[in-house]
């Protein structure tokens, strides 16, 4: 078991907490003090969390401990008790098969699943024991399952093509629903946003149909892009290191998925809002999406289907640089209008 140092927030640590969740779940900051007096009596029952791991590289992990809204520190040891985690807790072996079993015991838990889970039989053994029956026993009695990071949604890239041990993501894999937060890996935020938000509502937050919650993938990445004027004018990079590049033209040639892909990533960001994919440059590969590295694949290949401002074959032809063609705007504007009438569908 991890090792508890007990509710050591002040009142200012919960106003700072509150403050920068809310901003994460797009709310207004004047909701803070409420916020913060919700999360402080959440904190002090110290509500269980049982987190496990199955078929993944540990990534999502590594990009929870990086939260800082609150940091993973605060969450861990002030907010919740983690009563079970392989990568943090100090057992190992037998004893961390004790605590699972003792944790488990109380069906009082939000449970955390990291990883996908291999169904063929002999393909993903821990202790002895299929990650599948692992996974029915913990996940079954729990409060509420919360599957972080591709893997655990619907197998990530384990599950990528042939896969041989037949991955799946653990709603798929125990026929229940859970709360999916995809994305390779996860962005801690709205792994921190989820849990706050269920320990301060008392219920899940509104989720798509594909679970996941709407005020984290409710949008497009495309809907808000920095680079969507210069995919409505027509300019796009078409080579990596040429000027078209570094003038941060659109990377739709270069492969973006962002028209496909939901999810709030230029809004919230990664690495403590630091950067984002696009922004530095990388056209998004879609890990929002699930089956993301066969539907999406090759990661530099343009997307099929997707209607370019002015319709595809003009827009090849302006090529880059040339923004405004004899009535563009009015063919623009209708096209994105399909584009965008496809996107709702796809979301319904
Ligand atoms: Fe942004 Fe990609 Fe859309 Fe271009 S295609 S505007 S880079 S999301
Ligand atoms: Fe993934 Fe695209 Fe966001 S690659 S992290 S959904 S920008």
């Amino acid at each position: 078991m991890l090792t508890k140092r007990g509710n050591g927030l002040s009142r200012r640590d919960f106003i700072r907490i509150a403050g920068g969740t809310l901003a994460t779940l797009g709310l207004s900051g004047a909701l803070t003090p409420k916020l913060a007096r919700a999360l402080e009596k959440a904190a002090a029952g110290r509500p269980k969390v049982v987190w496990i791991h199955f078929a993944s590289d540990t990534g999502c992990t590594e990009s929870f401990i990086k939260s800082d809204h609150p940091s993973a520190g605060e969450l861990v040891l002030d907010i919740l008790s983690v009563d079970y985690h392989e990568s943090i807790m100090a057992a190992a072996g037998k004893q961390a098969d004790e605590v699972l079993a003792k944790a488990v015991a109380g069906k009082d838990y939000i449970c955390v699943v990291e990883g996908g889970i291999p169904t063929v039989p002999g393909h993903g053994m821990i202790g002895g024991r299929e990650m599948l029956d692992i996974a029915k026993e913990v996940c079954g009695n729990a409060k509420a399952v919360v599957a972080i990071g591709s893997c655990a949604v619907d197998g990530g890239v384990p599950a990528a093509k042939p896969n041989p041990s037949g991955i799946k993501g653990v709603g798929d894999a125990l026929g229940m629903t859970v709360v999916n937060l995809p994305c390779c890996p996860v962005n801690p935020e709205w792994l921190v946003g989820t849990v706050v938000y269920v320990l301060t509502m008392g219920k899940l937050p509104e989720l798509d149909k594909k679970g996941r919650p709407l005020m984290f993938y409710g949008r497009k990445i495309h809907d808000n892009c920095p680079r969507r004027t210069h995919y409505d004018g027509g300019r796009f990079v078409e080579q990596f290191g040429s000027k078209e590049e570094a003038a941060g033209y659109c990377l739709y040639k270069m492969g973006c998925k962002g028209p496909e892909a939901w999810s709030e990533c230029p809004k919230t960001r990664w690495n403590s809002k630091e950067s984002w994919c696009i922004e530095i440059g990388s056209p998004c590969l879609g890990c929002s999406e699930n089956n993301w590295t066969d539907h999406f694949g090759p990661f530099y290949g343009k997307l099929a289907d997707i209607a370019l401002p002015y319709g595809d074959v003009t827009a090849d032809k302006i090529g880059i640089g040339l923004a405004v063609v004899t009535g563009a705007a009015i063919a623009g504007h209708a096209v994105l209008k399909a584009v965008k009438g496809k996107g709702e569908d796809e979301k319904k």
